[in-house]
C-alpha cells in the first residue's frame, strides 16, 4: 500500500509568535503534522502538550509533538520564528549581528537533516533574515519566503473597512518595501469593493487624502502602537503566517505582499523585500509587477536601499 503523504510543518521558536501561529493553525486545520522545536526543550514540550489537550475541538485530526531538527527531512514547511528581542540600549543592529548568528546555526542544522522544502521567515528584521535564509540554505530563492508585508496589507485592510465601514474583506489595497519604518501604501491601485480609491477620493468630499495618509502611518507604526501597550504582537502575525502557510500547501496561487528577493523587478536587485506574488505549492510562483506612480517608486527604492545599507553591515 502506497503511504499517502502529509503535510508537515516545522516550528523553530516556540516564543509567543511560534505559538500563537501554532495555536492558529491548529484551530483552522491547516496541517496534519506539526513540529515544535525551541532551544529551551521543555517550552517546546510543554506546548505541545498543551496545545494536544485542545485537539478533540480541533476541526481536523493533527499530530502535534515536539521534536528535532531531524523532523525537518520530511517538513514541507519549515517556519522560523526564533530570535532575541531587543534589549535595552541595545541597537537593531547589535540585535541584527545577534540573529544572524542564531539564523545561520538554524538553517544549517534544518539543511543537514536533508531538508527540501520551503522555508517561512517570521523573525525580525524579516527582510535581512530572509535573505540570511535564502543564502545559508543554498535553495533557490522560490523556496525562502519572508512573511514581509502580508500583517501590514492586513492592518491596512483592516483600517479602511473600518474607515469606509465596509467588511475588510472587500478592501483591496497593499503594502510594500520592507516590513517597518521605510514601507509605503500603494494607493494608485487600492480599490473598495471593485471601485477604485483615487475615484472615491474624487468623488466623496467626505473622504480625504490626509484621512488616508493618517490611516497608513498609524499601520505603519502599529507594532510600535502594540508593543507600547502589551510588550510584543503575535496574533496578528501568527495569523499572517497560517495566511501564507495555507496559499503554499493548498496550491492556491494566491496573491500575497510576501518578502521576495528581486532580481531587476521594479528596479531592484539583490534584495528581499515585500512585494506582492503569486504563491503555491512550489513556493514563489512569480512577482507580480504592478505599475507604481512616480512617488510609490522613488519611496520603493529607497525602502530597498535602506535593506541593502543595513544588509551590507552584516551579509
Ligand atoms: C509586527 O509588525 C513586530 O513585526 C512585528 O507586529
Amino acid at each position: 500500500m502506497v503511504k499517502e503523504k502529509v503535510n508537515r510543518v516545522v516550528v523553530v521558536g516556540t516564543g509567543a509568535v511560534g505559538c500563537s501561529y501554532a495555536y492558529s493553525l491548529v484551530n483552522q486545520g491547516v496541517v496534519e503534522e506539526l513540529v515544535l522545536i525551541d532551544v529551551n526543550e521543555l517550552k517546546a514540550e510543554g506546548e505541545a502538550m498543551d496545545l494536544n489537550h485542545g485537539l478533540p475541538f480541533a476541526p481536523a485530526s493533527i499530530k502535534v509533538w515536539s521534536g528535532t531538527y531531524k523532523d525537518c527531512n520530511h517538513a514541507d514547511l519549515v517556519v522560523i520564528t526564533a530570535g532575541l528581542a531587543q534589549k535595552p540600549g541595545e541597537t537593531r543592529l547589535q540585535l541584527l549581528e545577534k540573529n544572524t548568528r542564531i539564523f545561520k546555526q538554524i538553517v544549517k542544522s534544518v539543511m543537514e537533516n536533508g531538508f527540501d522544502g520551503i522555508f517561512l521567515v517570521a523573525t525580525n528584521p524579516v527582510d535581512i533574515l530572509a535573505y540570511v535564509t535564502w543564502k545559508e540554505s543554498g535553495l533557490p530563492t522560490s523556496k525562502v519566503i519572508g512573511s514581509g508585508t502580508v500583517l501590514d496589507t492586513a492592518r491596512l485592510r483592516f483600517s479602511l473597512g473600518q474607515y469606509f465601514n465596509v467588511d475588510t474583506r472587500n478592501v483591496h489595497a497593499a503594502i510594500i518595501g520592507e516590513h517597518g519604518d521605510t514601507e509605503l501604501p500603494v494607493w494608485s491601485h487600492a480599490s473598495i469593493g471593485i471601485e477604485q480609491l483615487t475615484t472615491i477620493i474624487e468623488k466623496r468630499s467626505d473622504v480625504k487624502k490626509e484621512h488616508l495618509d493618517e490611516i497608513f502611518k498609524n499601520v505603519r507604526d502599529a507594532a510600535y502602537h502594540i508593543i507600547e501597550r502589551k510588550g510584543a504582537t503575535y496574533y496578528g502575525i501568527g495569523m499572517s503566517l497560517v495566511r501564507i502557510t495555507k496559499a503554499i500547501l493548498n496550491n492556491e496561487n494566491s496573491i500575497l505582499t510576501v518578502s521576495t528577493y528581486l532580481d531587476g523587478q521594479y528596479g531592484q536587485r539583490d534584495v528581499y523585500i515585500g512585494v506582492p506574488t503569486v504563491i503555491n505549492r512550489s513556493g514563489i510562483r512569480e512577482i507580480v509587477e504592478i505599475d507604481l506612480d512616480e512617488t510609490e517608486m522613488k519611496q520603493f527604492a529607497h525602502s530597498a536601499t535602506v535593506l541593502r545599507e543595513t544588509m551590507s553591515s552584516i551579509v
